[in-house]
């Protein structure tokens, strides 16, 4: 076996960027890193950024001012260190701190961590790449009024924050201990901030929020709205395309929530759910409120509500007393809803919550052994959900110019990255794409057809309109 290369990661903000930090390690522990403590030794380092905090990116450029003197010296030494910008600084400069810090090699937004391996594959062959178009999900800190820069248009895509905290207390998570209750913003202000960001040619909003569809904030009748009734006024804004919101819990889905997937075109049929374990036993254990068989039923109201719908999904896997037929319940229901991506977590112990305090804590080795497990079948399920795509037409909201001269890219409603040959005016439009293969996680297709396109701008006008 070879010797294992180190990893560095410096996580600044809050407490999700944490579980990222996780998310990362456990993915790259697959490609052989190791994480050390010491950056100095490390073969890859890793900024894990947080956007909201004051001159949080200026922080980040510091650090990588002293991380290229690093660099350097370590290259004296005949020791090659890549370094990665991730978090949500990254996602939202994106290719602008390539630009003021050519040190970097990888740039990655909270979405695409999953694609890491990948991506310091592509930097070491290309030099340097850049992942950030996916929607940020909970880490994007919220504030009830937020900075200006929280609702500035990036492109096509955009997120709103509509609630932050949480008050479910799931016995693993520290969650409801640092970033405190529930507090939902007034409809109005997220209403402006969604015309706004139409105004500057936003077509998509992502509604986020630790505990999204807790959503509750006043309306303008003086009346406590719930997630779907938000929905549905948003998808009147002229200008809004696409809808998605995230992260939420599954006892939080109410039949207003259900309703707006069965009403509005614009809510994109693609939905994170997590389900965290699939048996009875750890949900209960983790206080998350629900049994497998209700989480069954409320995928299956979202399936009748809107056939093309699909899923995604966070797992913990070595919970304290997981046994393997715990563990064997939790693949069997991956395999049952046939998710399309996943997430996968080794539990860690959070000082201050009630699971640090639990017995049957699972060694390392058997932790590992789950993980591996469960991110292969979530690899698999994930291959087969994109491999069912190819031959199907799909709607593509296109969003910037692709690497490739005449190239465009987009996305699909399941956040798929789409490539199709067709002129650049077309960004900013949702348009039929037929899937005509995929590439690693990229698909190509066929560039829609001007008649195609138009019918697609009527039906666009048809679910803006009142
Ligand atoms: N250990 C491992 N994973 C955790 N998560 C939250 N807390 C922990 C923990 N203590 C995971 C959950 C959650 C995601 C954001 O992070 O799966 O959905
Ligand atoms: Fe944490 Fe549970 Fe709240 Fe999600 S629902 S933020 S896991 S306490």
């Amino acid at each position: 076996m070879n010797t294992p290369r180190k990893l560095h990661i410096k996580s600044y903000g809050c407490q999700m960027n944490v579980y990222d930090a996780q998310r990362m390690v456990d993915t790259l522990a697959r490609e052989n890193f190791v994480e050390t403590d010491v950056a100095a030794d490390a073969d890859l380092v890793i900024l894990n950024t947080c956007h909201i905090r004051e001159k949080a990116s200026e922080k980040v450029y510091s650090e990588l001012g002293r991380l290229r003197e690093a660099k350097t010296d370590a290259a004296r030494e005949g020791r090659d260190v890549k370094i990665v910008v991730a978090g949500c600084v990254a996602q939202a400069e994106g290719a602008e701190i390539v630009r003021r810090a050519p040190v970097v090699d990888v740039v990655v937004g909270p979405q695409s961590y999953h694609h890491l391996p990948e991506l310091l594959r592509r930097a070491e062959r290309d030099g340097r790449a850049i992942e950030t178009e996916f929607p940020v999900e909970d880490k994007f800190t919220s504030l009830p009024q937020p900075q200006p820069a929280a609702i500035r248009a990036r492109g096509v895509a955009s997120f709103v924050t509509v609630q932050e905290g949480c008050d479910k207390f799931c016995t693993f998570c520290v969650v409801p201990y640092t970033r405190g209750a529930e507090v939902s913003r007034p409809v109005a202000r997220i209403v402006d901030d969604v015309r706004r960001l139409a105004d500057n040619g936003v077509r998509e909003i992502t509604l986020i929020g630790q505990n999204v569809n807790a959503f509750h904030g006043d309306g303008p009748d003086g009346k406590s709205w719930p997630l779907g009734k938000l929905l549905h006024h948003l998808a009147r804004i002229e200008g809004i395309a696409r809808l998605r919101y995230s992260t939420s819990h599954p006892c939080d889905v109410d039949d207003s929530l259900i309703a707006a997937h069965r009403d509005l075109p614009a809510l994109m049929p693609f939905l994170h759910l997590p389900v965290q374990s699939g048996s009875d036993r750890i949900l209960e254990a983790m206080n998350r409120r629900h049994t497998v068989a209700d989480y069954h039923r409320t995928i299956e109201k979202f399936r009748v509500a809107r056939p093309d719908m699909a899923f995604s999904s966070d797992f913990i896997v070595g919970f304290p007393s997981e046994t393997e037929q715990d563990f064997a319940a939790t693949l069997a229901l991956v395999e049952q809803i046939g998710y399309a991506s996943a997430y996968s977590f080794k539990y860690s112990p959070r000082p201050g919550t009630p699971a640090a305090e639990m017995e049957g804590m699972i060694d390392a080795a058997t932790m590992d052994q789950r993980l591996a497990q469960l991110q292969d079948l979530i690899d698999g399920r994930q291959a087969a959900f994109n491999a069912a795509c190819i031959g199907k037409t799909l709607d593509v909201l296109f969003e910037k110019p692709g690497r490739r001269d005449g190239q465009i890219v987009g996305r699909s409603a399941y956040l798929q990255p789409v490539h199709v040959m067709a002129s650049t005016d077309l960004i900013g439009q949702v348009g039929p794409v037929t899937l005509t293969h995929i590439e690693r996680y990229s698909f190509f297709g066929e560039a829609p057809a001007p008649a195609a396109t138009s019918h697609r701008n009527a039906s666009l006008s048809a679910t803006t309109g009142a």
